[in-house]
This record gives structure tokens, sequence and C-alpha cells, in this order.
């Protein structure tokens, strides 16, 4: 591929690299161009980067009106250059000034870019909501993680320049930033948003209600709010069982633990459910009936007893089960994850129960090494049945003799393994003797008797013969 460079943009490029401080530096094999600038004065840089799919700019402060407007002849030209979709654009470490954004904005006009990513980047000043020109940016999805004071989602109404692209993100990832709520006006104009991410902020209960206003983002197919401050798994159905699309939420790591038993029905749309980590200690809530994933491991629940007809794949790793007999009605659970779990062993007859089942996870048992185990889970690990962490994860804990053993080299002797067999063969074997014995030391006695019988007789007759 041929490129045309503007002898004068030719001449400010080689300048502007003669006195590079930091740069842009290309990995021609991961098409990766990473850059790292103090300011804008090396931006030139970037021209080297033209290949690129994805860019990242590490550090430097971008807030000085002046210096980027100088540069704004220079950054349109060389990126004007890009003409393949990026995949990826970041900056990390950096503050950044709202009105650096804009320019950036209006920059990548032209450039279909995947995902712009704002990571532990601090966001300054006010912007004076200059309306974009041209048409707005094609970029798919945002995510800003560990941005601080980041004023966009609270002030979004004063940005008309803004509101012309935000609203057309599909996806908005927007986690550790001490979020505690987005505006149910704002929410009520992401109307293609599809995928949202909450994660590890200061949501709770009340807030999550009042973003998820009527109207609130009518086209959303996944939520995450992961590690929130969550308690009331009624309220959070309430609210966002007016979602009629969301097919994948993510609930784990919030303390839904004092939640009384909820008769809220989810959206049928609901496929996937997180309770992981969510302190749960018994389950009397109403499950999506449509759950095709449901995910409950890291919680303190020793008995389940449900019925999902479409249930895939069931998560209970790290719970308090002893046994995974009548956990419910599964017809069509394909993966079972039962590791950690204070069990003792497992019975080939209660994976057999699913019929479908196709991949077991039950490392990290404390396993009781009977003959009747060992046997049990060798035999189903050589069938079509996948065990995840297997030889390693699967070791006994008793008999002492064993502990510390992997199952899959336990050898347990034929006559450790049939011992009851044994038993009553050496019973029966005992008593044949006893009774041969017995047998025995009656014809000898018998015997005895007819010998001393005939002797006296032998005798009398000698007697006659002698008299
Ligand atoms: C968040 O970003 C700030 C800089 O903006 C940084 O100092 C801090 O270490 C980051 N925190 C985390 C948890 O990444
Ligand atoms: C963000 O900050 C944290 C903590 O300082 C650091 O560990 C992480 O690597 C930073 N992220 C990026 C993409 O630089
Ligand atoms: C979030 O909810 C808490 C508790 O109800 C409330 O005090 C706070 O103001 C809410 N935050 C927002 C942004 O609505
Ligand atoms: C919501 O938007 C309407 C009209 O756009 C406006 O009148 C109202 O004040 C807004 N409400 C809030 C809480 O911002
Ligand atoms: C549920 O969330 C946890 C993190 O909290 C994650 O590790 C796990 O993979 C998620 N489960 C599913 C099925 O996506
Ligand atoms: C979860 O909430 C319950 C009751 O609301 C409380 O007793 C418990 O300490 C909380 N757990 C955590 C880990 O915060
Ligand atoms: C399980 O639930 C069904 C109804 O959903 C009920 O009839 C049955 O008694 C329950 N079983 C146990 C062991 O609680």
């Amino acid at each position: 591929m041929t490129m045309r460079i503007p002898f004068s943009l030719f001449l400010i490029i080689t300048q502007k690299i003669l006195w590079a401080n930091g740069g842009c530096s290309y990995n021609k094999d991961l098409r990766h161009c990473s850059c790292s600038l103090v300011d804008l004065t090396n931006v030139m840089s970037i021209v080297s980067c033209i290949q690129a799919s994805s860019l990242e700019f590490q550090g430097g402060r971008f807030v000085d009106t002046e210096e980027y407007s100088l540069h704004n002849v220079e950054m349109e030209q060389v990126l004007a250059m890009i003409h393949l979709p990026l995949s990826k654009v970041v900056f990390a470490n950096v503050v950044i000034s709202e009105e650096f954004l804009f320019s950036f904005l209006n920059w990548v006009q032209r450039i279909q870019i995947n995902m712009l990513a704002f990571v532990n980047t601090t966001f300054e000043g006010k912007s004076n909501s200059q309306p974009m020109v041209g048409s707005p940016p094609q970029i798919l999805s945002l995510q800003v993680i560990n941005g601080s004071s980041y004023p966009l989602f609270d002030r979004v109404s004063d940005f008309t320049g803004l509101r012309s692209w935000i609203f057309k993100l599909e996806e908005l990832i927007l986690t550790k930033s001490q979020l505690s709520g987005i505006p149910c006006n704002t929410s009520r104009q992401f109307k293609v948003l599809s995928s949202l991410d909450l994660s590890e902020n200061l949501l709770q209960d009340e807030n999550v209600s009042s973003s998820f206003c009527q109207g609130a983002f009518p086209n959303i197919k996944t939520l995450k709010l992961h590690h929130n401050y969550l308690i009331n798994f009624d309220t959070i159905c309430q609210t966002l069982n007016k979602e009629n699309q969301l097919k994948h939420l993510d609930l784990s790591r919030n303390n839904l633990s004092s939640a009384a038993a909820s008769l809220c029905e989810w959206q049928p749309s609901l496929t996937l459910l997180n309770l992981s980590d969510t302190g749960l200690k018994e389950l009397h809530h109403i499950l999506p009936r449509n759950c095709e994933i449901l995910d409950l491991s890291y919680n303190k629940l020793y008995a389940l007893n449900l019925s999902l007809p479409s249930l895939r794949e069931l998560h209970l790793s790290h719970n308090l089960f002893t046994t995974i007999s009548s956990i419910g009605i599964f017809p069509l659970l394909q993966i079972l994850a039962i590791d950690g779990n204070p069990m003792k062993t497992l019975q080939r007859g209660q994976l057999q129960y699913f019929r479908h089942m196709s991949t077991v996870r039950a490392d990290n048992i404390p396993y009781i090494c009977s003959c009747s185990l060992v046997h049990d889970i060798n035999e189903m690990t050589m069938s079509s049945l996948t065990f995840q962490q297997w030889p390693d994860g699967y070791v006994c804990d008793s008999p002492d003799s064993l502990k510390g053993q992997r199952v899959s080299e336990v050898e347990l002797s034929f006559f450790e393994c049939h011992k009851p067999l044994l038993s009553v063969l050496i019973c029966i074997v005992s008593l044949l003797v006893v009774v041969a014995v017995v047998v025995c030391i009656h014809k000898f006695h018998q015997s005895k008797k007819t010998r001393l019988q005939n002797l006296q007789r032998s005798n009398v007759c000698n007697m006659q013969f002698q008299t």
C-alpha cells in the first residue's frame, strides 16, 4: 500500500520527529500503535501508525485549548490518511479537557472506531458545548474505566454537541467511576444501546430504579451491575422486568442476602442470570423461567429445589452442598459446576440423572475415596463426559492412607474393594470347615466305636478259639 504525504506535511513531520519527546511506536504484527505523549508537541509521530488497527495514548495532559488548536490542521491531515476502521482507541492515565475531547472527535469524524476507551482518566473543565461540525463520529462502543469527575452523564443534556453521537452508542461501559445513577432523561435517550456495564460503582437499589425509569434504555439486552450496593432482589426485579429485551443480567457481588422471597416475575427474554457471590443462603425467588445459564456460585446455599426447563448451564461452585441429588428438574442441563462444595462423594447415578450432561466440574471436593467413588469417577472420566480440572483437582481427603492422593492414581487392591464379598466367602469357608471337622470327628468316633466292637468281637472269637 503506497501513501502520499503532502510535501508540506512531510516537512512538518520530519521536523517534529527530530524534536520528538516521547512519541509513538508501531508494532507491525499486532498492528498496534502505542504513543506516550507528554503533550501534543510530538503528536505528528502518529504518522508512523497510519496502518494500525488499535491506538493507545499513554500519559499526558490534553487540556490546553491553544496548544491543540495549533495542531488542528496537522492532526486532521494525518488522521485523514487512516482509512481502515480502528478496532480500539485508548487513552490511559491522562488528564483530558472536554474541549480536547470535542477536538478529538472532530479529528476522527471520518474514521470508524469500534471502541473508544478512557482508562484512569481525569476529565477536566467545562465545555462551551459547541455543536459538532459535520457528521458525528462513527463510534460503536464507549468505555470509561476509573474515570474521575466524569461529567458527561450528569450534564449530558447540556452537551448539544455530544448528544449527536453519544446516544447512538451500542455499548457503554462505565465502571469503577463512583457513579451513583444516570438521570432518567438521559437514560431514555440511549435508544439503540444494547449493552450497558455499570460494574464497580456506587449504585443502590433506588439509583437503579431511577436510572431505569419507564422508557429508559429501550433496546437493552445485556446489563452488568456487578459489585455495587444492591440489596433487594425484589426491587431490582420490579425495576428491570420492564426491559422486555433484556437477555443477560449480572448482579454478582452485591449483598442480596436479606431479601425476603420475591414473587416478581422476570421477562421471558432473560436467559442468563448471574447471582454469584450475593450472600444467598436460600433461594425463594422466582427465577427467569427461560433461564439457560444460572450462576449461583460463591454463596451459602446447601439445598435447591428448582425447575427450569431450558437450563443448560448451572454454576453451584463454592457453596455448602453436601449432595446434588434432588437439586431440581433441569431436562436440558449440559454443564454443571459443583467444585468447592463440602460433598464427600459423587455418585454416577446423580450425574446420569441429567441426560444431556456433557461437562462437569467437581474438583476441590474433600472426597472419601471409597472403592465405589474411585471406580465411578474413573469410569465416568473415560466416558463422553468431560471432567474439568481432571485429574489434578480431584484429590482424596480420606481415608488417611489415601489423603492427598489424586483419585486418578488410587489403586485399591482386589481384597480392599471386595471386603464384604470376601468376608462372606471367609464365613462360608469357615462354616464348611467347621462342618467338615464336625463330620470328621463324628465319623472318627463312629469308626473308633466299630473298631472297638470289632476288636471285642475278635477277642471273643479268639477266646472261643482258644478255649
Ligand atoms: C484510577 O486512576 C487514577 C488516575 O486517574 C490512579 O491514580 C488510580 O491509581 C487509579 N485507580 C485504580 C484502582 O486503577
Ligand atoms: C490504571 O491504573 C492502575 C493503578 O494505578 C494500573 O494498575 C493500571 O495498569 C492502569 N491502567 C492502564 C491501562 O494503564
Ligand atoms: C442514590 O441513592 C441514594 C440512596 O437512596 C441517594 O441518597 C442518592 O442521592 C442517589 N444518587 C443519585 C445520583 O440518584
Ligand atoms: C427532562 O427533560 C425535560 C424535557 O426535555 C425537561 O423539561 C425536564 O426538566 C428534564 N428533567 C430533568 C430531571 O432533568
Ligand atoms: C458471574 O460473575 C462472576 C464475577 O462476579 C464471573 O466470574 C462469572 O464468570 C460470571 N458467570 C457467568 C456464567 O458469566
Ligand atoms: C449483607 O447484608 C446482611 C443483612 O443486610 C448483613 O448482615 C451482612 O453483614 C452483609 N454482608 C456483607 C458481606 O456485607
Ligand atoms: C420442591 O418444590 C415442589 C414444588 O415446586 C414441591 O412440590 C416439593 O415438595 C419440593 N420439594 C422439596 C424437597 O422441598
